[in-house]
């Protein structure tokens, strides 16, 4: 069976919704209760069972690496001063995962920063999480939605998406799924496009009663190394971008996919408005 343990944390972006912050502090750092948001990601690649990261970054933002590296010059200090246990915490934090880094010299899109992790992942699968979303609890305790998407790649051996309901007014800012249902909040994907028109996007039935509905890519993917591949092959589109929708498609056609019904609730926290809502 395949087993993954790498994961790629996009993290260059610009970050021009949180502008003027984002100037000077990348948005991954902006703190959700006492921790930054990157940290929230990073844990919940390594509950899965993900210890080797790769954060993409770009100029400006080495407050990521600087914030998950060893001080141990400070570390010492607090040992001095009876702060052992602040001590210890900080090498947990930097001792939670082996982290490595890439720049992406130009913000081509969230393919292109993917692309950026080619060789780290070598020919082995791996997971993707965005540096800027983290999902919260939901109601019931339930694994995290990258363990479930792990344990979906193992049973299914394709790659996975997390999906989430959104409404027919919203499907126009997402990558929106087609496809039935397998098992409980488990589909097989048919269909998937980028951004689409309201009459034009895909829905499915969940087989839950609900009926059909569309359902969007929320933020964590699991890969076969089969994407590289299809990235390399992927022209611009809007803005000069390298779309990860248009890639994930190729390889849907040539090896299939499925998507997992994220569990908890999503929090992007790359504007504003989805900060604000984090905090509530
Ligand atoms: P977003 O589109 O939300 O990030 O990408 P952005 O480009 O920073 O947003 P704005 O529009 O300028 O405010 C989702 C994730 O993909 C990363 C981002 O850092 C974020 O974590 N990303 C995006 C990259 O790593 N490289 C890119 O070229 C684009």
């Amino acid at each position: 069976m395949l087993r993954i343990r790498k994961a790629i944390i996009p993290a260059a972006g610009f970050g021009t919704r949180f502008l003027p912050i984002t100037k000077t502090v990348p948005k991954e750092m902006l703190p959700v209760g006492d921790k930054p948001v990157i940290q929230y990601v990073v844990e919940e690649a390594v509950e899965a069972g993900l210890n080797e990261i790769l954060v993409v970054i770009s100029r400006g933002k080495e407050a990521i690496p600087d914030y998950f590296a060893r001080n141990p010059e400070l570390e010492r200090r607090l040992e001095a001063t009876g702060k052992g246990e602040l001590a210890e915490g900080l090498r947990r934090l930097s001792e939670m995962a082996r982290i490595h880094y890439v720049y992406q010299n130009e913000m081509k899109g969230l393919g292109d920063a993917v692309l950026q992790g080619r060789a780290f992942a070598g020919d082995e699968p791996f997971g993707v999480l965005l540096g800027d979303t983290f999902i919260g609890p939901g109601p019931s305790p339930v694994p995290s939605t990258m363990t479930r998407l792990v344990a979906a790649f193992e049973e299914r051996e394709t790659s996975v998406v997390a999906v989430e309901p959104v409404s027919s007014e919203r499907v126009g800012r997402y990558g929106v799924a087609g496809g039935e249902a397998v098992a409980p909040g488990v589909f097989c994907l048919r269909e998937m496009v980028e951004k689409p028109a309201a009459d034009e996007a895909p829905v499915i039935d969940p087989g839950s009663g609900a009926g059909p509905g569309h359902y969007a890519f929320a933020a964590r993917y699991v890969f076969t190394p089969g994407l590289f591949p299809e990235l390399e092959k992927t022209t611009p589109g809007r803005n000069g971008e390298i779309q990860l929708t248009d890639a994930m498609k190729a390889l849907m056609e040539r090896e299939g996919f499925h998507a997992v019904v994220l569990s908890g609730v999503r929090h992007d926290i790359g504007n504003p408005d989805g900060l604000r809502r984090a905090l509530q």
